[in-house]
């Protein structure tokens, strides 16, 4: 197992560094990667230069700073081939709009977006910019491409931004994202963080034909499942009815149909993950009796009764079962009173937040690609959320269930 004071030692690590002012604190990451135990080289635009010198990088990481496509003088002449091999991974900090668009579009035109093109391995991007620049449709479908490929954003921040306003754009602090890439890349051991997430809808059989479900389609837990194996987690998936497919090697999928076959999934792996996200849609009741065979049209009848009979509650199990280092999170669907709803769900059934979704807001909830979701805490934080892509709700949701692992 690793060093506990180096985290990263035996890693390579290649920071991208393009043009914005958020560039002044890149040797502090330089810096502190190196402190984790990382061996640094960095790659940067002609840009970057405007707001950091070669120089400080040098001096930060200790190895020269690759800036030229058709440098001859460097060691690494053919770096965009031979830098791509040496890197275990690679971090682009700040990341501008402009970086993120070459990325997402395949552009190779200078040092370092070239080096992009070619690297296959660990990515995490930490995007910089103007508000109003982030928010765009383009760059948000750029971001969301780049997450569906199997990079790690790392969100920007709010707070004053360099051209006067306030807002969402900061780069993250250089600490966090160490943080993250820790989480991420360091050798964990044995100590691997496990976490539990139930995903999709559930179907309870009414005969060998029909059954009873729900429009859930599981793209939020499968974002979620993403995003925590990006991260460097191990992930159990367990999956109602759907088409999604999963991407990373690190999850483990477990399909069912019915809400108690997810029920025993879930219940049976709890005991030894670290952490459980349930964000399924669980059909509440099933049909008491099964039929074997396709129930017929009674022709004297022209009406039918089936009697339901609810369906063990997984959430609330879950959070009997729930030990002291163990936390758990669970989603609220609500139409009314939805705050308040949402706050009983936490107490009741003893979980550490709840993450509310309300059928109140365009674009949110079942089938889109996007969501809104207010995230609310055991002390009563309430954490209202734009509408975002479901990649970008599952990345917010998974910074704060991994800052409660230290708090
Ligand atoms: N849930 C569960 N097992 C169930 C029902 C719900 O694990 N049998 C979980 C869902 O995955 C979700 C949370 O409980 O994380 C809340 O689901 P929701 O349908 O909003 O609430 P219910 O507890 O079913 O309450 P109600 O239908 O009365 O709103």
């Amino acid at each position: 197992m690793a060093d506990a004071a180096k985290p990263l030692q035996g890693k390579r690590i290649i920071v991208g560094v393009s043009g914005g002012i958020a560039a002044y604190k890149t040797p502090l990451l330089v810096r502190l990667l190196v402190k984790a135990g990382a061996e640094v080289m960095c790659a940067v635009t002609e840009h970057a230069l405007q707001f950091v010198t070669e120089l400080t990088l040098e001096t930060v990481s200790g190895n020269r700073v690759y800036s030229q496509l058709f440098d001859r003088s460097n060691p690494h002449s053919t770096e965009h081939i031979s830098l791509k091999d040496w890197g275990d991974a690679m971090v682009v900090a700040p990341a501008t709009a402009n970086i993120i668009g070459k990325m997402a579009s395949g552009i190779g035109d200078d040092a370092l977006s070239t080096l992009l093109l070619s690297f296959r391995k660990p990515l995490f991007i930490c995007p910089a910019m103007n508000t109003q620049m982030l928010e765009s449709p383009a760059l948000q479908r750029n971001l969301d491409y780049l997450r569906a490929n199997g990079a790690v954003v790392v969100e920007s921040t709010s707070g004053e931004l360099a051209c006067g306003t306030t807002g969402n754009g900061r780069m993250e602090e250089p600490e966090r994202i160490v943080e993250q890439m820790i989480a991420s890349l360091a050798d964990h051991g044995g100590e691997r963080f496990k976490i539990l997430i139930t995903a999709g809808p559930t179907y309870e059989k009414i005969d060998s034909v029909r059954f009873i479900g729900n429009f859930s389609t599981g793209k939020m837990g499968f974002a979620l499942a993403e995003e925590f194996a990006r991260r460097g987690c191990k992930v159990y998936l367990v999956a109602g009815p759907t088409h999604l497919e999963v991407h990373h090697p690190d999850i483990e999928r477990i399909d069912v149909v019915s809400a108690r076959e997810m029920y025993e999934a879930a219940t049976t792996l709890f005991p030894s993950c670290n952490a459980a996200i349930l964000s399924a849609a669980v059909a509440d009741f099933r049909p008491e009796h099964e039929a074997d065979h396709k129930i017929k049209k009674q022709s004297d009848k022209d009406d039918m009764t089936l009697h339901l009979v609810q369906n063990p509650d997984i959430l609330a199990t879950l959070g009997r079962m729930k030990g002291e280092k163990q936390l758990l999170a669970g989603f609220a669907l609500e139409t009314d009173s939805e705050l308040e709803n949402a706050k009983k769900k936490l107490e009741k059934k003893n979980l550490d937040f709840i993450v509310l979704n309300s059928l109140h807001d365009k674009g949110a909830g079942f089938g889109y690609d996007t969501n809104k979701v207010t995230v609310i805490d055991r002390s009563g934080n309430i954490d209202a959320g734009t509408l975002k892509s479901k990649q970008a709700v599952a990345s917010d949701i998974a910074d704060k269930l991994l800052k409660y692992c230290k708090t």
